[in-house]
């Protein structure tokens, strides 16, 4: 008899979908049937892309010479741009050959690992975390290790709490600061202090700076490898045009890291997928090459929609919610509400409470299970100002009543 096999790999089988795309789906879907839902589930700008890059983009759509395959790694001009803009913005000093040009920061966190990884390595990833990682660390053959952060910290990893998850197995530090989904900033010292530390373990470091243009209040981005020079042998940076431009939807993003690593992640990206789409990369090429006035407004409405939310939070009976210091998200504990009856039901864990909040008063909010934390939820505050305000007043009438 042949050996059972199931239809789906093991490998391929045990990635589960994403949960911030199903809650998203879910509320566009009942807002699609008419109903008012609103939602903080999107992990997205709700600004349209700046005019300009629209613009060159569509001049590009009309030229040829994008009309055909262009080298895997990115469009030279493209891949100087970022080493340029890179050096502008965070300090770091990078030759456009260390650039690699991919299909959203996603595709770049994927390919980082890949390069990286052999079944036996482990992966410290802080938590709550941003839920592609651990998958993508997984697919890559590597093990997530999670090192739990909790409010009371600020959802702030420390090296003591590093350290003891360290082992023998572990290869990489992943780092993200600020943080999707808590909104959490490392200073700079102890981004620094977290730096040397990884460089005394001869650790790699995987630092997601997609959010590096989002921070509020007095944080500040530092980024490791320029915090840490030592460190730039042994550092993969992930980065896009996605959330500091609002592009979520063109599919821009880059790997930054030594030669060979970049070498390999090139390779492996031009059997996968190829070059990304030409379009794209012209309209990334004008949002990086352009200056930071358009994330300057964008940033300035964010904050404005931070203080309204967390203030509106924190007047919840049940809700607590440390300040976010960056990226466009608050991760407010609702351990307080649960295990309360609530229109007739008893929500136990944070994805029963999103179910019903969804279901009873039309807001959407993804549950903390999603980031690998029980008992808490993330709300994104990129919406319209009205949106936001009405949702989280619905959201406080309908806690009101646990009991
Ligand atoms: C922390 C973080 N890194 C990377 C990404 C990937 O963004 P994209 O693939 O749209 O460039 C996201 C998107 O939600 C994110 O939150």
């Amino acid at each position: 008899m042949a050996a059972m096999t199931s239809r789906v790999s093991k490998r391929v089988g045990a990635i589960s979908e994403s949960a911030t795309m199903a809650v998203d789906a879910k509320a566009k879907a009942l807002k699609a049937a008419g109903k008012p839902v609103i939602g903080f589930g999107a992990g997205e700008p709700d600004f349209p892309t700046p005019d300009y890059i629209v613009e060159a983009a569509a001049e590009a759509c009309r030229d040829p010479r994008w009309h055909r395959y262009t080298p895997a790694g990115g469009l030279p001009a493209l891949r100087e741009a970022v080493a340029e803009k890179t050096r502008r913005d965070s300090g770091l000093v990078v030759a456009p050959g260390q650039v690699l040009v991919t299909n959203g920061g996603k595709q770049a966190v994927y390919e980082g690992f890949a390069a990286l990884l052999d079944p036996g390595d482990d992966v410290l990833v802080v938590a709550p975390y941003w839920t592609t990682y651990p998958e993508a660390i997984r697919l890559a053959g590597g093990t997530p290790v999670v090192v739990e952060t909790t409010e009371d910290t600020g959802y702030l990893a420390s090296v003591a709490a590093l350290e003891a998850a360290r082992t023998d197995r572990t290869k990489v530090l992943l780092f993200v600061s600020p943080s999707n989904p808590t909104g959490a900033v490392y200073s700079p010292e102890q981004v620094a202090e977290i730096g040397r530390w990884a460089v005394e373990h001869d650790l790699w470091v995987v630092t997601d700076e997609i959010y590096e243009h989002l921070v509020y209040g007095g944080a500040a981005f530092s980024s490791m490898p320029v915090a840490v020079p030592e460190l730039a042998d042994r550092c993969i940076v992930v980065n896009g045009v996605a959330k500091t431009y609002a592009m979520t939807g063109w599919r821009v993003g880059w790997l930054i890291g030594p030669t060979d690593v970049v070498k390999a992640a090139t390779n492996l990206q031009s059997h996968a997928t190829s070059n990304v789409a030409n379009v794209s990369q012209v309209a990334a090429l004008a949002a990086v090459r352009g200056d930071l006035s358009a994330v300057a407004a964008m940033r300035e409405v964010y904050d404005r929609r931070r203080q309204t939310i967390v203030r509106m939070l924190r007047d919840i009976p049940g809700v607590e919610c440390p300040e976010p210091l960056g990226a466009f998200y608050a991760y407010p504990s609702v351990k307080g509400v649960l295990g309360k009856e609530l229109r007739g039901r008893r929500p136990g864990t944070s994805a029963e409470l999103c179910e019903l909040v969804l279901e009873e008063a039309e807001v959407a909010m993804v549950p903390g299970e999603a980031f690998g934390t029980q008992g808490y939820v993330r709300m994104s505050y990129a919406l319209g100002d009205d949106d936001l305000v009405e949702g989280v007043t619905r959201l406080h009438k309908l806690l009101a009543e646990a009991h």
